[in-house]
């Protein structure tokens, strides 16, 4: 089939490489000039395991080309994804700017029957609006329908999300646009193909971010107690893990969770409940945890290093999460800039964001290992959970150190080996 995806970055680009690697012709646009040279030279412009090779294969093939001209785009699919950003304004609500901009073009370069598929997260009714905008801005008054099929992936796995889906999503306003739908997706074998009307299909994208975002920040409260009380939060998620009806997954315990998914879609779902009537106090304290959880980290280094004024501490991490190159709204930022603000020398290292965390990392030494990181510190932090980090000689850590202090926010060590090597270690909830 012929699909084309307007907005090429972390969604856009691997869902594009991925409907590609199973057959389909596709085109991804991007309003960015610069990420097209680059997308065009053969380079990534993200790092995401497995894309490279993915699209380098792809456009060999001849099913993958990118163009900054939507009308292109346009013109080529049968289904044109948007996937652009939305991001979060100051109180909260959801800037829709981008997706109307796209709406609007794409309407005036419509020449034949399209489906139209939202697949950036969106508040519920965004897809009522596009297709109004689509109606009005339809010069040659082209046969259309809006379709929203939310994206799962998370970042770091998004190749595998993508080519193994728990399940496709696909919210409709009339049923013709479900065979094309189908269609595209048959490659993709997945045993849950769900129908729904439009409103529910982007309802279902943000109360499933919502429900693990506060699956997280349960673990986090777990943890406090857990600290009080002498128990172990390791034990404790694995062992309510077991349960199907809970399921181990998204109950690490942490830093917090960031990136650019959780806490806007928190915050956008808190607003389109409040618009809506409804006051979603669950999620507010979801939040409340959620910051709760790096300021109690913060504590423990306190607690350790009475000051941080003068101090040098090494940080572990800066990408939002592992196996991304990825720094919006990383917790571990975040924390650099906190530790900063108490007056701390932070050096810091990360095994593929530090190009991306340098503008915003002003007066931090970036270190080119974990080893220089460490050089001279007073303690070190572990902000994100790289497996780089896991198999550190944690000898030879230690005599890099000034002192042998490690703060552990992801849980990465055990305590007792730690302790066996003279670290003084402190982690989450253990
Ligand atoms: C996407 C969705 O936009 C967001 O709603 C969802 O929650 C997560 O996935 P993501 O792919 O992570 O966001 O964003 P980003 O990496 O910033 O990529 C968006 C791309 O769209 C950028 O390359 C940007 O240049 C491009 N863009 C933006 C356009 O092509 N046209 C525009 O009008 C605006
Ligand atoms: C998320 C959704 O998982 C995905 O389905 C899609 O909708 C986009 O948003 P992403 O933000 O890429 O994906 O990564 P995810 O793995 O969900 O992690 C988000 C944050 O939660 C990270 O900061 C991560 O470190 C944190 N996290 C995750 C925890 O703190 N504990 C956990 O148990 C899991």
């Amino acid at each position: 089939m012929k699909v084309t995806l307007v907005g090429s970055g972390y969604v856009g680009l691997v869902t594009g490489a991925c409907f590609a690697e199973k057959g389909h012709h596709v085109v991804c646009v991007d309003n960015d000039p610069k990420k097209i040279q680059i997308l065009q030279s053969g380079h990534i412009p993200i790092y995401e395991p497995g894309l490279d090779d993915m699209v380098k294969r792809n456009v060999a093939a001849g099913r993958l080309r990118f163009t900054a001209s939507t009308e292109e785009g346009v013109d080529h699919g049968q289904i044109v994804f948007i996937a652009v950003p939305t991001p979060p304004q100051d109180d909260g609500s959801v800037d829709m700017s981008f997706i109307e901009s796209v709406a609007r073009t794409i309407a005036g370069a419509l020449k034949k029957y399209t489906v139209i598929v939202d697949k950036s997260t969106v508040p519920v009714k965004t897809g009522e609006k596009v297709t109004e905008t689509i109606r009005r801005y339809n010069k040659l008054n082209s046969d259309f329908d809006v379709v929203s099929n939310p994206e799962f992936l998370r970042e770091g796995s998004a190749i595998e999300d993508l080519m193994n889906p728990d399940r496709i999503i696909v919210g409709v306003m009339g049923q013709r646009p479900v065979p094309l739908l189908r269609e595209l997706y048959a490659p993709f074998a997945c045993p849950n193909f769900i129908v729904t009307d439009i409103n529910s299909a982007e309802l279902i994208k943000h109360a499933s971010n919502s429900f693990l975002a506060l699956k997280i920040s349960y673990a986090n409260a777990v943890a406090a107690i857990c600290e009080s009380s002498g128990a172990n939060i390791e034990e404790v998620v694995n062992g309510m893990g077991f349960d199907k009806r809970i399921g181990r997954p998204f109950l690490n315990a942490g830093i917090g969770y960031g990136g650019s998914c959780f806490p806007k879609d928190l915050a956008a779902f808190i607003k389109i409940a409040e618009q809506l009537g409804h006051d979603f106090r669950l999620l507010k304290e979801v939040q409340r945890i959620n910051s709760d959880a790096s300021e109690r980290f913060l504590k423990k280094l306190r607690a350790e290093l009475w000051v941080l004024k003068d101090k040098t501490i090494g940080v572990l991490g800066l990408a939002f999460k592992p196996n991304t190159d990825d720094v919006r709204s990383s917790p571990a930022i975040d924390l650099v800039k906190k530790m900063q603000s108490e007056g701390a020398q932070v050096r810091a290292y990360d095994p593929q964001a530090m190009d991306k965390a340098r503008d915003m990392l002003k007066g931090v030494t970036l270190c080119k290992d974990a080893y220089e990181t460490a050089m001279g510190c007073d303690a070190l932090v572990v902000a994100t959970e790289w497996d780089e980090f896991r198999k550190l000689d944690l000898n030879r850590l230690k005599s890099a150190l000034a002192h042998p202090t490690v703060f552990d926010g992801r849980n990465i060590f055990d305590p007792a080996k730690m302790s066996s090597h003279g670290f003084l270690y402190r982690s989450i909830g253990r």
